[in-house]
C-alpha cells in the first residue's frame, strides 16, 4: 500500500470534519472505520485522537485503516461504550456521528465533564433529531454551528455544541431546525424535508381530536416555510 493512497471523505463526514478544532485533541466515538480522525490526521489537523467503538470488530478495521494509512503515532483505537473508557484529560472535541440521536443523548448524560466550556462536541444523529435538540438545550448545551448536506438522498444535519447555558436558544423553531440558516440549499432542502414531515403530524394530530395541537404546528410549519422562502430569494439576488 502506496503512502499517500488516495483517501476522499464523503460529504457528510467532511462536514463533521469542518466542525472539528484545528490541531485539537480528538475521541471519535462509534468511529467504526476511523475514516474521519485518519482523514483529521492526514491532513494534520489534529494533535491526537482516539478511535473508539463498542465492539471489536469495528476496532480491528479501524486498526487496519490506521496503519495502511500509516496513522499510528496520531490516532490509537479503544473498546469503549461511549465516552465510559475516555478521560476528560485526554480530549477536548469529541465526534458522535452516524448513531440514533437516543444513543447520542445515552452518552452526552454518561458524561457529566463534558460539561465543560472548553470541549466541543461535533454531533450528527441519523434519528429523533428534534429530542436531541431539546435534550441539549435542557442540559445547557448551546448549538454553536449547525449545517445540513444531503446526501444519497438522505438530509443529515450536523451541529457543533458547547456547554454553555447563556447562549442555549430557545427559540420556537429551535427544536426542529435547530441553528441552521436558509443560507445554503443543503440547509433549505433539510428545511423543506422538515415542513413537509411535520405536516403530516399535523394531520395526525387533526384527526385524532387535536385541533389546537395542529394548528400550533402549522404554525411552526408556516415559518419554517417562509424562512425557507426568504433564503432561496436572498440567494437567486446574490
Ligand atoms: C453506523 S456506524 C457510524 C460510523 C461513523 N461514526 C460514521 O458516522 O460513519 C455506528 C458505530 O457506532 C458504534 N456504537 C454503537 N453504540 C455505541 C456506543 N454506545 N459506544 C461506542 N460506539 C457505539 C457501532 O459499533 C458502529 O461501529
Amino acid at each position: 500500500m502506496g503512502l499517500h493512497p488516495l483517501f476522499t471523505l464523503g460529504g457528510r463526514l467532511r462536514l463533521c470534519a469542518s466542525m472539528v478544532r484545528p490541531r485539537t485533541a480528538l475521541a471519535d466515538i462509534g468511529t467504526d472505520h476511523a475514516y474521519l480522525p485518519i482523514w483529521l490526521a492526514k491532513q494534520g489537523l489534529v494533535s491526537r485522537a482516539i478511535a473508539a467503538d463498542i465492539r471489536l470488530g469495528p476496532l480491528r478495521s479501524a486498526q487496519q485503516n490506521i496503519s495502511r494509512y500509516r496513522v499510528q503515532e496520531l490516532v490509537s483505537t479503544r473498546l469503549s461504550d461511549g465516552l465510559d473508557a475516555i478521560l476528560s484529560v485526554e480530549v477536548d472535541d469529541i465526534v458522535i456521528a452516524g448513531m440514533g440521536g437516543e444513543m447520542i443523548i445515552k452518552i452526552v448524560a454518561g458524561a457529566p465533564w463534558l460539561k465543560d466550556e472548553r470541549k466541543r462536541l461535533v454531533l450528527q444523529p441519523m434519528t429523533s433529531v428534534p429530542r436531541l435538540r431539546a435534550f441539549l438545550a435542557e442540559q445547557g448545551f448551546a448549538v454553536l454551528r449547525e449545517q445540513a448536506i444531503v446526501e444519497e438522498g438522505h438530509a443529515y444535519s450536523v451541529m457543533q455544541v458547547q456547554y454553555a447555558p447563556e447562549k442555549v436558544n430557545t427559540d420556537e423553531l429551535y427544536p426542529y431546525i435547530g441553528m441552521l440558516d436558509a443560507k445554503t440549499e443543503d440547509n433549505r432542502e433539510y428545511m423543506r424535508r422538515v415542513a413537509v414531515s411535520l405536516e403530516k403530524k399535523a394531520g395526525g394530530l387533526a384527526l385524532s381530536g387535536k385541533p389546537e395541537e395542529a394548528a400550533a404546528l402549522l404554525h411552526t410549519v408556516e415559518q419554517i416555510k417562509i424562512k425557507t422562502e426568504k433564503g432561496r430569494q436572498n440567494d437567486s439576488c446574490r
